[in-house]
């Protein structure tokens, strides 16, 4: 295999054949979940979600932790309230544990996704844009499993990319399960460079071609000692959780507009991400970036993180609940 294409979570993983799954409040076998076709995520693309990473510390007494778990609740609470889909966010952390212990699993990729739920039949047409009744949302949490990670020792993985038009929406700080804008490009840059990410380029009303994001990860730029990561506003790009953590953990890391003839001339281009961490791209549409290796930065801002995450430094607190309305159910 092309070392230039490794990467850590590729494996050969043995999914079980059966996977424990929470639906709406139960732990059911993934065979056994099953959701209406009127659901309004089915129907619509009516929902957020999210994706974490559980990982093992070696510890007996939290054998693991997940990566910047508060702040995943944070932006997915967000996004529910920005949307009106009425759910608690931070209920999906002891979900989460008890779908980590059903599993028997310490290092997964976690998922969760909340629709605004199945419309009641009888109180008008199925596909009304507007809700007219209430509905509880539906609640819907998997994992899978990751192989462990190396926190020591962990460097960053290496993939091709290669550019896209992105003319996806302008709320790109919604987490939507709306994935469309997303997967044509990834399929476009696949078929055209067996590409593993696309980079996606907006053309500006005043003529200038913006780096955005990737179809699943954030991206920064590199040249000479100045690492760039594309601003959140200037195309409507993911506030990435392991973009946040970067940020906060290198200041030097500058927020910017970045041109594509920019990203083209990149001594490093880096994706970054919740399983992808820091990775290097090693050819963005099939020519070498740099030497066609992870440079010194890729290296650097791995170990920045991996540090963190030993260190257990990369998280913010847990946010202490809003006292309940006076006579309001606990
Ligand atoms: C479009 C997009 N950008 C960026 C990211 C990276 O975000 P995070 O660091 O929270 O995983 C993702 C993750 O799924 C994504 O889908």
């Amino acid at each position: 295999m092309d070392p230039a294409r490794a990467t850590p979570h590729a494996p050969n993983l043995t999914v079980p054949s059966t996977v424990l799954v929470h639906l709406n409040g139960q732990l059911l076998p993934h065979d056994r979940a099953a959701v209406s076709p009127f659901d309004r995520g089915f129907l619509f693309g009516d929902g957020l979600y999210e994706g974490l990473r559980a990982f093992s510390t070696g510890t007996p007494h939290h054998p693991h932790r997940i990566i910047g778990l508060n702040r995943h609740i944070r932006r997915f609470q967000r996004g529910l309230d920005l949307c009106g889909i009425h759910y608690n966010a931070a209920l999906l952390a002891p979900i989460t544990e008890h779908l980590l212990a059903a599993n028997h699993l310490h290092d997964a990729f976690v998922y969760w996704q909340v629709t605004r739920g199945t419309p009641d039949l009888t109180s008008g047409p199925v596909r009304s844009r507007v809700m007219t009744s209430p509905h509880p949302p539906t609640v819907f949490a998997y994992l899978s499993p990751l192989p462990p990670l190396d926190l020591t020792s962990a460097l960053p993985a290496a993939k091709r990319a290669g550019c896209q038009r992105d003319l996806r929406w302008h709320l790109g700080h919604i987490k939507s399960i709306s994935l469309l804008g997303n997967v044509i490009p990834a399929i476009a840059a696949h078929q055209a460079v067996a590409a593993d990410e696309a980079l996606l380029i907006r053309a500006m009303p005043d003529g200038r071609r913006l780096l955005g994001e990737g179809t699943y990860t954030n991206v920064a730029v590199v040249r000479g000692n100045t690492v760039r990561t594309p601003t959140l506003t200037a195309t409507s790009i993911l506030p990435g959780v392991t973009r946040e953590i970067m940020l906060e953990l290198d200041p030097a890391i500058r927020e910017d507009e970045i041109t594509e003839d920019e990203l083209r001339t990149a001594d490093e281009v880096l994706l970054i991400g919740t399983t992808t961490m820091i990775t290097a791209v090693t050819h963005l549409d099939g020519h070498p970036v740099g030497n066609a290796r992870p440079g010194p930065h890729a290296h650097r801002l791995m170990r920045l993180l991996c540090d963190a995450l030993r260190e257990n430094r990369e998280d913010i607190p847990t946010p202490t609940p809003a006292p309940a309305p006076h006579g309001a159910d606990a």
